[in-house]
């Protein structure tokens, strides 16, 4: 077992293969955190707290067996409100008294192989019982009749930890959870660099590193959706770390909406790490006998800096978070018609990309915006999701089977959870969109959010959804989100819930997926939110892919890609070759380098193949050849980020650089992009993760390295580097 309870010192002991994580149950009950981090054999480990039970202001736990232990300066497993420790909280629950003073006591637990799912939640999951432990922990307030539930998932090949929460109401009458994290972990020091993505639209997820400081530090998204502008994602890296070297704590949330992560240092330096729903605006009324169950949060542990890391992420969410027909199945290479045409497509035009997609080898076409209702811009008839024949004559079904006849896959594209003031749903139910009685509805990309909190919105837009997938062979979905939530109401909830409906929407949202994939196994979603405005572990769950951001110009995606990187598989990240210039950054770039930084995600074209150039058309052959070569190490290899594009140091260049290591360490794939050039450039790139004994042949050149030499020396790319310039070297060991 992953997990083990030490009775005579009350003590659990979660081992994972190259981290510890301990806590024990205090006399009284309370859950006192000891240890996280590089594995320990010990579970003696009480002389690590601080017992610094005089500090003055403190308030003592009235116990003698507790020797006046204060909360106040006690490492807590899961710290609640109100009850003498006085830094911020994990739970809040206010009950009947009206106090939001929160006291959960160990009661029981229980330890079983195997990991169980979350109720309409996302979550990671095992492909079989011997890959995880599982401890649940139930404490209770007698005051308020909350149980709370603590669970633990340790996985037992992975430096894996997940940790959720549940509260049931127990007692006869109803309370209210105003916080509730999904974790929490306090440190014993703060001598940590905070690690998060930050971004915006169409620069999305650029790593950011800052030195803990005192007080209150973090990241949230009251936005509806996990946004562009911060991930749920924070780690915590221990000062001396390197990309590849020293211990990084991640934590990732399984979640698509407002998420906090509240970080604080208190006067001893102790660090709390919490994550989880943001507490701002959120309250969810519990009557007597419900369950609130909080999404889940993945914790790594990696003693091989933040390299390490995002390959334990990469693992995890690439095979214990992807689900389905095409978790790890071969993605089809697409051809997406949005910057290839916008608006402005007809059945013929549509096809006659096609044509030049199948002759190319390429495997799917996808139609994008515009195809429904009346729709020729963005300001019409989201909500009406029935074919505009004008535009597609013969109807979708004969624009499929033309497709197809050519040997090509069908995609389309979707808006769900959205509706156009402009359109018939809109006219039918005003009511139907998220909004407050008596205030304006604000607007974005000229329309309004549904309400997926509500049944009949769902099972509307579903019943479309269902129709037109089922009426011809549509073997793909691009599930696009195009504004934050605002005025997050509901007409269907009194105004004590109306602070559950951010959630309950996520929820829905949730159901609906699951529900469109339950009709459609064999669909392959792909997530989209003005490009990666909801890239997250959550949304994962149901789509393998999500399109990585609106920016495909190949110098900023570099800078995204990278960022993305930091916790998500290339496999999930698609990336496009555009046109140059590029639609977005008027930056013209090479068909090469376009293919070279596309080809490390889920790879696909984005433009009008029609208007290809013959060298261009090679390219894409050459392109399409080298996806089906390097598809295995690139998806399943180990990732290595080299240099940082946002910030290589190198003076003489700006440059990026990412590997890919099979996991029999025999096949090498590294790609080199310079971005901005001088002349007279020396540099030397050092290779990580090979087999130093080994001997690798450069399978372009026939030279041979040894893996010593490819890591300790490296390449020698010395030379006249153009900007923009790209070069992709394969090795294979003998
Ligand atoms: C969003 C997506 C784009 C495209 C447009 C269509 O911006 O990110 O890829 O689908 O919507 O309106």
């Amino acid at each position: 077992m992953a997990i083990i309870f030490d009775t005579e010192r009350q003590t659990f002991k979660l081992d994972t293969p190259s981290s510890s994580y301990v806590f024990k149950v205090s006399p009284k009950g309370y859950l006192l955190h000891l240890y996280y981090g590089a594995s320990v054999p010990d579970t003696d480990l009480d002389y690590l707290r601080l017992n610094l039970h005089s500090a003055s202001f403190s308030a003592n736990v009235a116990s003698p067996e507790e020797k006046g232990m204060t909360l106040d300066t006690t490492w807590l497993e899961y710290p609640t409100n109100g009850i003498s420790d006085f830094r911020v909280s994990a739970l809040s629950i206010r009950g009947a008294t009206g106090s939001s003073a929160t006291d959960i006591r160990y009661k029981s637990h229980k330890i079983y192989a195997g990991k169980p799912g979350l109720p309409g939640l996302p979550a990671t999951y095992v492909n079989s019982d011997d890959e995880a432990d599982t401890l649940e922990l139930t404490c209770v307030d007698e005051l308020t009749g909350a149980q709370v539930v603590i669970l633990y998932t340790v996985f037992t090949k992975l430096d894996v930890i997940t940790r959720s929460v549940r509260v049931t109401n127990t007692s006869d009458k109803s309370f209210r959870i105003e916080r509730i994290h999904s974790t929490a972990v306090d440190f014993n020091d703060s001598d940590f660099e905070l690690l998060h993505l930050q971004g915006r639209w169409a620069k999305e997820r650029t790593l950011v590193k800052r030195h803990l400081e005192f007080g209150l530090q973090g990241i949230h998204s009251k936005r509806g959706s996990s946004s562009h502008n911060n991930n749920p994602f924070v780690a915590l890296a221990r000062d001396g770390y390197t990309e590849e070297s020293g211990e990084v704590y991640g934590f990732s949330l399984v979640y698509s909406s407002n998420f906090a992560a509240e970080i604080e240092v208190d006067c001893m330096r102790s660090t709390r790490v919490l994550l989880g729903i943001n507490p701002e605006d959120f309250g969810w009324l519990l009557e007597p006998g419900e369950t609130f169950t909080a999404p889940e949060v993945a914790m790594v542990y990696s003693n091989n800096g933040v390299g390490g890391m995002s390959r334990t992420y990469h693992k995890l969410y690439r095979h214990n978070l992807c689900r389905g027909e095409w978790k790890t199945k071969k993605r089809p290479i697409l051809v997406n018609n949005w910057e290839g045409t916008y608006f402005n497509f007809d059945d013929d035009k549509l096809v006659a990309i096609a044509k030049d997609a199948a002759d190319l080898g390429i495997e799917m076409f996808v139609m994008d915006d515009g195809w429904f209702g009346v729709r020729n811009n963005d300001d019409c008839s989201l909500g009406d999701w029935y074919v505009n024949e004008s535009k597609l004559k013969g109807g979708l079904k004969s624009l499929v089977d033309r497709v197809n006849a050519l040997g090509l896959k069908f995609g389309i594209w979707f808006e769900p959870e959205m509706i156009s003031p402009n359109s018939d749903l809109y006219r039918a139910h005003p009511d139907w969109c998220l909004h407050v009685n008596g205030r304006e509805r604000s607007i974005g990309r000229r329309q309004y959010v549904l309400d997926m909190s509500r049944a009949d919105v769902r099972d509307n837009i579903f019943n479309q959804m269902y129709k037109i997938l089922s009426s011809a062979n549509i073997e793909y979905v691009k599930w696009d989100f195009n504004r934050n939530l605002t005025e997050v109401g509901s007409d269907l909830l009194p105004p004590e819930r109306q602070s559950e409906v951010a959630h309950r929407y996520m929820l829905g949202v949730y159901e609906l997926l699951e529900r469109l994939l339950t009709a459609f196994p064999k669909l392959l979603l792909e997530g989209c939110s003005g490009g990666g405005g909801r890239f997250d572990p959550g949304m994962l769950y149901y789509s393998p892919q999500i399109w990585t951001s609106d920016d495909t110009d190949a110098m900023e995606r570099l800078e995204i890609q990278y960022g993305t990187s930091i916790v998500y598989p290339p496999s999930t990240m698609s990336a496009h070759v555009s046109a140059s210039p590029n639609h977005q950054t008027g930056r013209s770039s090479s068909f090469k380098t376009r293919g070279d930084v596309a080809m490390a995600g889920a790879f696909g074209y984005e433009l009008d193949l029609t208007k290809l150039t013959d060298d261009e058309r090679a390219l894409v052959r050459q392109q399409v050849e080298a996806y089906h070569k390097y598809y295995n190490v690139i998806q399943d290899g180990d990732y290595y980020r080299l240099i940082n594009p946002t910030e290589d140091k190198a003076n003489i260049t700006s440059a990026a650089a990412w590997e890919s290591v099979s996991q029999d360490k025999n096949e090498i794939l590294l790609t080199y992009v310079v971005m901005r050039t001088q002349v007279a450039i020396s540099r030397y790139i050092r290779l990580r993760g090979l087999d130093p004994a080994k001997i690798y042949t450069d399978t372009a050149s026939g030279r041979k390295y040894s893996g010593a030499l490819l890591m300790n020396a490296g390449l020698n790319l010395t030379g006249g580097w153009k900007d923009g310039e790209s070069r992709v070297w394969h090795f294979i060991a003998e």
